[in-house]
C-alpha cells in the first residue's frame, strides 16, 4: 500500500498536473489505493462537465487479482491490466438523465435554485432525453464520458497517481463478463496505479497546424 501520496494533498501546479499526464503501461504491483482513496478520486473526476448535468457516468472498479485477470484477454493481454492497482471502466448511463429529478432537486435544496425552476428543469430534461434517437442520446453520452475519464486522469496525475486510457478491448465480452446489461455502454477502461517505468514522451502538433480564426481553410 503506497503511503508517499495521501488523497487529498494535491500540490502541484495545475500546468506542471497536465504536462506530466502520460499513458503508463508499466506499474508498481505493490501499489494498491483503498476504495476511500478511489472513491475520492472519482468524487473530484465527477465535478467534469456534462450535458445538462445529467452526469450519465458510472464507474465500475475491477481492483481483485482474479477480476483483473478475467479482464486481461478481453483488454487484449494489455499488462498494465493485471499491473495496475485498479481499472476503472467507464461506464455512460442511457437512463442516466432519469435521475434529473434527483440533480435539479438537491441544487433546489442547496438553494443554488428556485424549487419551481429545478421541477420544470427536471421534467424538461427527462422529457426531452427520453425522446432522442438512440444515436443522439449515445453519442451525447460518449461526449460526457469522454470528459470525466480526461478529468479522472488528471485528478489522478494531481494526486501522484499514474493512469492509460484504453480502448484496446471487446466490449461485448466485457459486458457479458461483467454482467453489464444493454443500459450501460461501456466508453473506456482506465488503469490505474502508481508507474514503475514512466510512460514514453510523445509529441503533439503543432497548434498552428491546428487552429483556425474565424474561418476554415479552403480544402
Ligand atoms: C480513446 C483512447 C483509447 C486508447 N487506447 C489505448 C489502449 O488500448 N492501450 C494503450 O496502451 N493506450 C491507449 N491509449 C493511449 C494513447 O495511446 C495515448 O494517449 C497517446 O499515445 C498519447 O500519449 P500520452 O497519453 O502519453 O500523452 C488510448 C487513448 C485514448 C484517448
Amino acid at each position: 500500500m503506497s503511503t508517499s501520496t495521501q488523497t487529498g494533498a494535491t500540490s502541484q501546479l495545475f500546468a506542471d498536473v497536465i504536462r506530466e499526464r502520460r499513458s503508463v503501461r508499466q506499474y508498481d504491483k505493490s501499489v494498491r489505493l483503498s476504495h476511500e482513496q478511489i472513491k475520492e478520486l472519482l468524487k473530484e473526476a465527477a465535478i467534469a462537465p456534462s450535458s445538462s448535468n445529467v452526469q450519465p457516468w458510472r464507474f465500475l472498479v475491477i481492483e481483485t487479482e482474479e477480476l483483473k485477470a478475467k479482464l486481461l484477454p478481453i483488454a487484449y493481454n494489455q499488462s498494465q491490466v493485471t499491473e495496475a492497482a485498479a481499472v476503472i471502466v467507464v461506464l455512460g448511463d442511457t437512463e442516466g438523465y432519469k435521475k434529473a429529478d434527483e440533480i435539479y432537486g438537491e441544487a433546489a435544496k442547496r438553494g443554488f435554485m428556485p424549487e419551481d425552476t429545478a421541477k420544470s428543469f427536471a421534467e424538461r430534461t427527462i422529457s426531452m432525453y427520453g425522446s432522442l434517437p438512440k444515436e443522439v442520446l449515445h453519442k451525447i453520452i460518449h461526449i460526457d464520458g469522454g470528459l470525466v475519464s480526461q478529468q479522472l486522469m488528471l485528478v489522478a496525475r494531481a494526486h501522484g497517481y499514474d493512469t492509460v486510457p484504453m480502448g484496446g478491448y471487446d466490449a461485448a465480452k466485457l459486458k457479458e463478463a461483467f454482467n453489464i446489461s444493454d443500459q450501460y455502454i461501456p466508453i473506456m477502461l482506465i488503469a490505474l496505479g502508481k508507474a514503475a517505468k514512466p510512460g514514453h514522451p510523445t509529441t503533439r502538433l503543432p497548434i498552428d497546424d491546428i487552429t483556425f480564426f474565424n474561418e476554415m481553410p479552403a480544402n
